[in-house]
């Protein structure tokens, strides 16, 4: 129970790789709360990780509309006092060939990745920083997925979502240097091919751009993964559980690859 005692938030949890970094924190001790756009998806991980013996509750969070981060968050910190965690999960993707995209694409694309995590890790560093350290002087943790995408330029049909995962990494370092004489450390963790409902998506829109199959496209993603195999929600959870565990406590600014060797820096 590393985590016990610690507030956690997630954005986007209501599935996927958010649902099984809520469920990894809440294993661990945390009292996590399971925010997201989709209500009803948020209030079932919530539910699964209580029946699993855990504490959670479930909120509305809208990482691109500033009045839902300030009213979840408003509302986690009346209950619990503070936020030691804060984990900017939420993401979506479009593809299309770079001739062929669209200012919806960017628009969408950059709003909930790059801006989102902008707008929910301002809010909660304000909170952090009102927040007393640990004995280890740490007043909270802010940790981003971004993705192999947002080191990897060389990402077909996906140029506005790696622009907008380049943006993540570059802010991570950004406020990672910031806010560092306050205790708030701040990190990255950059996820391969995982499978999830967003690679479900993207198996079918790459098969029809490519004119072939989604599982000629999943069997390219394997091929493309010297681990072998596609990844797992877990495995980004596990990467996030050392982050925010104090084992993590003098990591800054980094962007961690966890994605079976498929890039490498
Ligand atoms: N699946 C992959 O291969 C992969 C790889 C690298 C990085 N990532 C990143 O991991 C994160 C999670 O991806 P996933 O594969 O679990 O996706 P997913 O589509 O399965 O789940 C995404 C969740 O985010 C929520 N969400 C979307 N827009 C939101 C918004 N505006 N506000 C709040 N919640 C919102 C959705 O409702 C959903 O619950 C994303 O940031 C994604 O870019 C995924």
């Amino acid at each position: 129970m590393r985590l016990k005692d610690k507030t956690a938030v997630i954005t986007g949890a209501a599935m996927g790789i958010g649902r099984a970094i809520a469920e990894r924190l809440a294993a661990e001790g945390a009292w996590v709360a399971v925010t997201d756009r989709d209500e009803a998806g948020a209030a079932q991980t919530a539910k699964a990780i209580r029946q699993q013996g855990g504490q959670a509750c479930a909120a509305f969070l809208d990482v691109t509309r500033p009045d839902s981060i300030a009213a979840a968050i408003e509302a986690i910190v009346a209950d619990r006092g503070r936020v030691d965690l804060w984990v900017n999960n939420a993401g979506v993707s479009t593809m299309n060939r770079f001739v062929e995209l669209t200012e919806r694409d960017w628009d969408l694309n950059m709003n909930v990745n790059a801006k989102g995590v902008f707008l929910c890790a301002q809010r909660a560093a304000r909170q952090m920083l009102t927040q007393s350290p640990d004995a280890e002087g740490v007043r909270g943790k802010i940790i981003n997925i971004a993705s192999m995408a947002g080191k990897r330029g060389n990402a077909p049909f996906l140029a506005h979502y790696v622009a907008s995962k380049f943006a993540v990494v570059g802010l991570t370092q950004a406020m990672a240097g910031e806010l560092a004489a306050h205790g708030i450390l701040v990190n990255a963790v950059c996820p391969g091919y995982v499978q999830t409902s967003m690679q479900a998506r993207e198996l079918e829109w790459e098969a029809q751009l490519r004119g072939t199959t989604p599982e000629a496209v999943r069997k390219l993603y394997i091929a493309d993964t010297p681990l072998g195999r596609l990844e797992q929600p877990e495995d980004v959870a596990r990467v996030v559980f050392f982050l925010a565990s104090s084992d993590a406590n003098f990591i800054t600014g980094a962007a961690i690859n966890v994605n079976g060797g498929a890039w490498m820096d």
